[in-house]
């Protein structure tokens, strides 16, 4: 069985389904799995028995990471070495996401597994601090870390986009920080793809020969501005119009309190040379998304 948390969240409900055909599938939210409790964690693992858990769930606001640092490094930063613990009990593995948000994005390039991590705010360190946990207990493990997650579903910038173009407001976003938007769908379909290559599904001591750190995003890179004016581009006519009026900005300038990485691009050669596939440039997926829209 395979246990999937964040079951809502804009990664998780996309777990769901492509994970759909390698066996049977649990997936839990905040209720039924608090990650900031640590007995519930370990009681509901003991019952449940999965042979892998797929970890989607996550304490993701940034700026609300600041303020409740204590919360942010329960769920982010404890929570995965807990799980981690109770499925090595069971001798299964564990699929858990994190993000570039562990380094400071002041390299100019794109940032590869090999490069020393240096959060620059208490999310990075709460998703740093998550990794160490798991590395630590040493089970059968992937950790996929992903940038500028976005879909249909969910809080996500082209929803924000979207809906703020929608109500007549303004759209002012930075033209100084470097991104890949990936969707949701394709980091789930990635993940389905590799628990089928490897077999790890059925037999999660498999991933033991690729365990480990990989970078997981959409190929190409972008601005938020641009990513923004993409998006209005592909949209239906009376939102469409919009696009011209979407205004740069440099991010010192704007109203999000917590830093960003400037540069969020993630090297994903490693995850391509090791499982065969990558995930296409971000306009691709963005025009089938918007179709979707
Ligand atoms: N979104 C991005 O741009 C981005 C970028 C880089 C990496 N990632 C990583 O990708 C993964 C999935 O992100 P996402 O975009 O799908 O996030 P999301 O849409 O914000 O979903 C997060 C999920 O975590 C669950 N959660 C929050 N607090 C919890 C708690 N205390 N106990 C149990 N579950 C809790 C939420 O459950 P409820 O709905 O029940 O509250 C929600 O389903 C995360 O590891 C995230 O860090 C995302």
């Amino acid at each position: 069985m395979i246990l999937i948390t964040g079951k809502s969240g804009q990664l998780g409900w996309e777990l769901r389904r492509a994970l759909a055909p390698l066996g049977p599938i649990t997936a839990v939210d905040a209720t039924e799995l608090p990650l900031e409790d640590t007995g519930a964690i370990r009681r509901v693992i003991r019952k449940l028995r999965p042979t892998i858990v797929v970890n989607a769930a996550a304490h993701t606001d940034l700026d609300n990471s600041e303020k409740q640092g204590e919360l942010a490094m329960a769920i982010n930063g404890a929570a995965p070495a807990i799980i981690a613990d109770e499925v090595k009990r069971l001798g299964g593995g564990l699929v858990h996401f994190s993000t570039g948000c562990v380094f400071d994005g002041v390299k100019k390039s794109a940032y590869d597994e090999g490069d020393p991590p240096r959060p620059a705010s208490v999310y990075g360190e709460s998703r740093l601090a998550g990794e160490a946990g798991v590395r630590g207990v040493g089970l059968p493990h992937l950790i996929f870390r992903t940038n500028w997650v976005y879909g249909v579903r969910g809080k996500n910038f082209l929803r924000a986009t979207l809906e703020t173009a929608a109500a007549g407001l303004p759209l002012r976003e930075s033209n100084d920080q470097r991104g890949a938007p990936t969707w949701s769908r394709l980091v789930a379909e990635a993940t389905a793809l590799v628990l089928a290559q490897t077999g790890a599904a059925q037999r999660p001591d498999a991933l033991e020969d690729y365990g480990g750190t990989y970078h997981l995003s959409a190929a190409g890179e972008t601005t938020w501005f641009e990513f923004a004016r993409a998006i209005l581009q592909r949209a239906p006519a009376p939102l469409r119009a919009y696009e011209a009026q979407v205004m740069p900005l440099a991010t010192r300038e704007g109203p999000l309190r917590t830093r960003r990485p400037a540069n969020a691009l993630l090297d994903c050669t490693k995850f391509t040379e090791t499982f065969g596939f990558a995930l296409p440039d971000w306009r691709e997926s963005l025009d089938l998304v918007m179709e979707e829209w």
